[in-house]
């Protein structure tokens, strides 16, 4: 598959010239569309940390390009002394967001590499030549997801999403948002519902911003009336993306579960889209941890207290919806339908991570 000439930056990219990364700061949308750098690992984890990178793939290509960021940085000259500052640097960036397999992915992608070369210098071509490759596929492999996604889209239809699983969440195109340009690409008429994504607000700040960018209609709810615009048969489909797929769930942001909770009672399809890179077939529910992020996400708006000091808050980033709410999965080696049990051997054949 070709790629179209790109008139903008890709949301994550390495920069040979500087041996940086370069991203979309995303905390700044949609008031500001400003391009950083990152010239070290604890930098990167900072970034990572505080969601200005964000969303599973472009994880999945930070985690790759922060330990070719290592790699290439590094003043040791002994393999042995260079291979434990990579570990190091591995450790830092996979302890930054638990839940996202991807990340762990893409850091273990290029560590692999690291360790077949038989010289430092060996290493870091391995290792920027990795992530180059492992940003690259994302593309192709979003683009792949949202041809085979676009044809569960009837021709008319207004589609809800939670988060952004979009180009920013990615390298570009995106997953849940990738099929959905996929079906407009294919001249489908398609509304789109955002819900805001409380607390961090990804959907109101991200999906809507790029979707509006790009000349899809999209209309902005709180997550809070989903159900009920469900009920008036306001909604035809609902899709989302994955930041972990087990074998018993999807792992998505905080508010996934009940929109399928809701689905399932309206009989509407819910969808979720992602690569072969974001299941984790090896494990279960139970055995994942799912990120806790500070109170004052929830506690403050700005500089505005929401909450009195002395309430206890709970903020989780994630839920875990089971796969029984789920009617088809679309991957880039196509749309996965019950019994999962059955269609992820097809992923298994693809090899997930260990
Ligand atoms: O906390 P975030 O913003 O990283 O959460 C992102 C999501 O939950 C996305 O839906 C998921 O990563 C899929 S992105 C293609």
């Amino acid at each position: 598959m070709s790629m179209p000439e790109r008139e903008e930056p890709y949301t994550i990219a390495w920069d040979a010239e500087t041996e940086c990364i370069v991203y979309i700061d995303q905390t700044l949308l949609p008031g500001r569309y400003e391009q950083m750098r990152c010239a070290t690992v604890d930098d990167l984890a900072r970034a990572i940390g505080r969601l200005e990178i964000r969303g599973a793939p472009a994880l999945g290509i930070a985690g790759a390009m922060g330990v070719a960021l290592a790699a290439a940085r590094s003043s040791e000259t002994d393999l042995e002394r260079f291979s434990g500052e990579i570990g190091r640097a591995a450790d830092l960036l996979r302890s930054t967001r638990p839940t996202a397999v991807n990340l762990a992915w893409g850091i273990e992608r290029v560590q692999r590499k690291v360790a077949m070369a038989a010289s430092v210098a060996e290493a870091k071509a391995l290792a920027v030549a990795e992530a180059n490759a492992v940003a690259e596929e994302d593309e192709l492999t979003c683009r792949r997801l949202g041809a085979f996604g676009e044809e569960l889209f009837p021709e008319r239809c207004t589609v809800l999403t939670h988060c952004n699983a979009g180009a920013l969440a990615c390298r570009c195109w995106g997953t849940a948002l990738g099929v959905i340009r996929s079906a407009v690409a294919a001249g489908k008429s398609v509304r789109v519902i955002a819900c805001e994504t409380r607390p961090l607000n990804q959907g109101s700040r991200l999906t809507c911003w790029e979707l509006a960018r790009d000349g899809i209609d999209v209309t902005l709810i709180p997550d809070s009336s989903a159900a009920y615009l469900m009920r008036r048969g306001e909604i035809d489909l609902v899709i989302v993306g994955a930041d972990r797929i087990t074998k018993d769930a999807v792992f998505n942001k905080i508010g996934t579960y009940m929109h399928a909770v809701a689905a399932h009672h309206h009989k509407i399809p819910f969808y979720v889209a992602a690569p072969v890179s974001t299941f984790d077939l090896a494990r279960t529910e139970e055995e994942i941890t799912v990120e806790e992020r500070d109170r004052s996400e929830l506690a403050y708006c700005g500089d505005r207290m929401l909450v009195p000091d002395d309430v206890k808050v709970l903020n989780y980033a994630f839920d875990a919806t089971p796969l029984d709410l789920v009617d088809a999965i679309v991957t880039e080696i196509g749309v996965l339908r019950p019994p999962y049990a059955e269609s992820f051997r097809l992923v298994k054949e693809r090899g997930t991570r260990p």
